[in-house]
């Protein structure tokens, strides 16, 4: 796929987003209808359902012959990464959005034979979209991105998921010491934003494609790393235990790891 077409693509899935980011305001304004998925911490709501619905619409009349992976399993069933995959979390943070409408984004991604091409993270409160990849570079809105410092994780204040605090493994609780303080912000994305911006140093969370989809592609352009904890690649078509972060992070990070294993 040549600049050109990623240009042009890109165009056209920010006027998607823009729309979908209407619809999500507009839906706001009526009571939402909430349901539970697998326990009281794992919502769904209406709002996620419709967004979905209509970004996998737009998807299907622009590019017919691609496969969809959506969170609310409106799409296809994906088995391989080969061609044109698209990578949709409607809406990430539905327990924020819910109970304090704040803190949610939309994230969608193209992957063409497993490679990030574009992502977009939409942080919907603040109206901000990140969005780019590899062949164009990282925008918040219009304004082009600077990779964040290489800063160690001594520097930097750490974004972790709850259940991994809690259960304290990894070393988890050590990362949290070694660094500048823990912020839990309860959306990937929203995590991932700060990474991108360097407000954090470094995220960690287990996450399933939807949520990491968008964010690796973004955090890569940036020059961050973005793998298993492991150091090992990402696999979209499984939930992987994701750590985002600085080159110099990632090294403390994973030392403090293999202590704790
Ligand atoms: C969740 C959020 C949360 C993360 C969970 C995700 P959802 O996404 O990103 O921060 O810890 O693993 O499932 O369900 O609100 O889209
Ligand atoms: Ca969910
Ligand atoms: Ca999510
Ligand atoms: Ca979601």
């Amino acid at each position: 796929m040549d600049k050109i077409e990623i240009g042009r693509i890109n165009q056209t899935v920010k006027k998607w987003l823009q729309a979908d980011y209407d619809l999500i305001n507009k839906m706001m304004q009526s009571k939402l209808d909430i349901s539970t998925k697998t326990g009281p911490r794992d919502l769904v709501t209406n709002v996620d359902k419709a967004s979905e619905r209509f970004l996998i619409d737009k998807i299907r009349t622009f590019d017919p012959d691609s496969k969809i992976l959506g969170e609310e399993g409106q799409g296809d069933r994906l088995t391989s990464m080969k061609g044109s995959v698209w990578i949709i979390d409607p809406l990430d943070g539905t327990m924020n959005f819910v109970k304090q409408r704040d803190h949610y984004a939309i994230m969608l991604a193209l992957y063409q034979d497993g490679q990030g091409i574009l992502g977009y993270i939409y942080d919907v409160p603040k109206n901000v979209l990140y969005s780019g990849g590899p062949a164009i570079g990282v925008f918040a809105n219009e304004q082009k991105l600077q990779n964040p410092e290489n800063v160690n994780l001594r520097s930097g204040l750490f974004g972790a998921s709850g259940p991994l605090v809690i259960e304290n493994k990894f070393g988890m609780q050590s990362i949290i010491r070694n660094s500048a303080g823990m912020r839990i912000y309860g959306s990937a994305g929203i995590e991932f934003i700060h990474v991108l911006l360097g407000k954090t140093v470094g995220y960690i969370s287990y996450l399933k494609p939807w949520d990491v989809a968008a964010g690796n592609i973004l955090a890569s352009t940036l020059g961050l790393v973005c793998t298993k904890v492991d150091g090992t690649p990402l696999d979209m078509l499984s939930s992987n235990l994701v750590l985002v972060t600085t080159e110099k992070a990632q090294q403390d990070i994973r030392k403090i790891v293999k202590e704790n294993v």
